[in-house]
């Protein structure tokens, strides 16, 4: 860090503890780039920023036990009178910024460099509270608030957060306890969350141990998450990877996810919350992830589907050892639809369910919800899976007087267990469709159909077309 800093002027620095010390908002930024002896830092983003700052310049101390709470947020405050002018780059350096949640802001970059990790607290009273989701009615741990995320953003415009990998850990196995001693009384944090927010890039870190889901974009739109490597313990509760929920023009892409829930999981809302605030997640591209875990799905679509979910477009993912691929969860009461599903290219190895529609997941929010609230399951295509070590080829269980409809299966070969080879490989009810070239042979209620090759998209999302620049510190 003293290389980092070494290029720039020691007296501005000295300007800048004195104006911290005297509380002053005048921060002195760098402008521009700041060169290192170890050269020029270059990385990809959605946007480049004029200014930017060390966390070191704000006061902080990375030795793993200083909190450096209020560092980030007086820096990130400080930072946030760029927005106007060209906008800043916090940069955490190496090494280890114990901190409790802070908020982001607009047209700003959190740079997290080599060897940088940011620490959550396990200190409770560093975490503020929050209102429920108003999708949601109430948390998902307990009926009341919840716990701010770690790093936090709402009404945002234009926030990267980003680095060469360095890590975040949400030091979770504190809030698991708890979790498992059934000793919350407010939902448990979330690692990253940003609400009714625009233009997002989280890339290029590791983030482990998170207290409950990692990434949680809600309520927003064009938001990019690339290069992530995220890990959790297999058996901890809910570390769900990425969750898109209520937000149009999301792409994941190039991730490497082993978690104890699902790797990545779509969602809008959950029963009459959902159906009220009426948000669907659309337009979403999953590409490139590999994913392991063991009791959940690579892609979950739900359970809180309420606001609907649509055009989703899942290619070239790897699963090992997980239970199942893409996965539709839902239940009476749900309302809202999954619908215009494409999926082509998995490579599974080691998988309780290929297929898995589940239309009796359960799990209400409260007893308000409308029993004659149906979810519509239509139009979700799969096509050129390959799958290994499989217990059972599918389970497709659909909503009595509510079938799940147009199913579409091409292409797909399935290689089972011989140890524990199960006689039903496809147990399919309420569900209607067709298939082609898929063994082992499918159920009844999905018939063969000649030259049938369920159809992925041949134009490209919008938010496929969004290009880095190269920026520099
Ligand atoms: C972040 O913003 C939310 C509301 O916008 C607020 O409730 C919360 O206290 C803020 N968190 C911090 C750490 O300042
Ligand atoms: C954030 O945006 C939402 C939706 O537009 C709005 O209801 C809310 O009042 C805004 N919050 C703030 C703090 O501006
Ligand atoms: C990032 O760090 C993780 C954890 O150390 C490692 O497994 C992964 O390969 C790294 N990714 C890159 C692109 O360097
Ligand atoms: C069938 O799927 C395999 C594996 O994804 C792929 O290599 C092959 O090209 C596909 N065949 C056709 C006819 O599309
Ligand atoms: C096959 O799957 C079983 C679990 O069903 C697992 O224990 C075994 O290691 C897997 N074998 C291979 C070769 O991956
Ligand atoms: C097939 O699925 C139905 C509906 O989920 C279930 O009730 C039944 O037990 C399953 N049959 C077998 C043999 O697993």
């Amino acid at each position: 860090m003293k290389q980092f800093l070494h290029l720039r002027n020691n007296h501005v620095l000295g300007v800048i503890s004195l104006i911290l010390i005297l509380g002053s908002v005048n921060v002195k930024v760098a402008e521009g780039r700041v060169h290192s002896e170890l050269g020029q830092i270059e990385y990809p983003a959605i946007n480049c920023r004029k200014h930017s700052a060390s966390l070191k310049d704000f006061g902080g101390v990375g030795d793993g036990k200083t909190s450096n709470t209020k560092v980030f947020q007086s820096a990130i405050s400080k930072l946030s009178q760029y927005a106007s002018d060209g906008g800043a780059t916090l940069i955490v350096p190496p090494g280890k910024w114990l901190t409790g949640p802070f908020n982001l802001t607009s047209h700003f970059t959190l740079f997290l460099q080599k060897d940088a990790v940011i620490l959550a607290s396990q200190n409770e009273l560093e975490w503020p509270h929050l209102a429920v989701l108003p999708s949601y009615g109430r948390g998902r741990d307990a009926p009341g608030g919840r716990f701010s995320s770690l790093i936090f953003g709402t009404n945002l415009t234009d926030v990267v957060i980003t680095g060469q990998n360095g890590t975040i850990d949400g030091q979770g196995s504190y809030w698991w306890d708890k979790f498992h001693k059934n000793q919350l009384t407010l939902t448990r944090p979330y690692m990253i969350e940003i609400m009714y927010s625009d233009q997002i890039q989280i890339s290029d870190l590791t983030l482990v141990n998170s207290p409950t889901w990692f990434v949680h974009p809600i309520y927003s739109s064009n938001i990019i998450v690339k290069g992530l490597t995220i890990l959790a313990p297999v058996d901890s509760p809910n570390t769900d990877g990425i969750n898109p929920d209520s937000c149009t023009n999301t792409r994941i892409e190039d991730c490497y996810i082993v978690s104890g829930d699902d790797c990545i999981s779509a969602k809008s809302g959950w029963d009459e919350y959902g159906i009220k605030f009426g948000r669907p997640t659309q337009h979403l591209v999953i590409r490139r992830v590999t994913c392991i875990s063991p009791d959940s799905a690579m892609v979950a679509l739900g359970s809180e589907m309420s606001g609907g979910i649509e055009d989703v477009r899942v290619e070239d993912l790897t699963a090992i050892n997980t239970e199942s691929a893409v996965r539709i969860k839902t239940a009476v009461g749900r309302g809202g639809f999954v619908k215009n599903i494409f999926v082509r290219g998995l490579n599974l190895n080691t998988m309780k369910y290929v297929f898995w529609m589940t239309g009796s997941y359960g799990q209400h929010p409260d007893s308000h919800y409308d029993p004659k609230a149906l979810p519509t399951i239509t139009g979700i295509n799969f096509k050129d899976v390959v799958a290994k070590n499989v217990t059972y080829s599918a389970k497709l269980e659909g909503i009595s007087n509510d079938p799940f409809t147009g199913i579409c299966i091409s292409n797909v070969t399935i290689e089972v267990s011989a140890l524990k080879k199960k006689k039903l490989q496809w147990n399919c009810t309420d569900v209607a469709g067709v298939t082609n070239n898929v063994t082992p042979p499918p159920c009844a209620l999905l018939p063969q159909k000649d030259k049938t090759d369920c159809a992925f998209p041949n134009d490209k999302l919008p938010i496929e077309a969004v290009q880095f620049k190269t920026c520099s510190l």
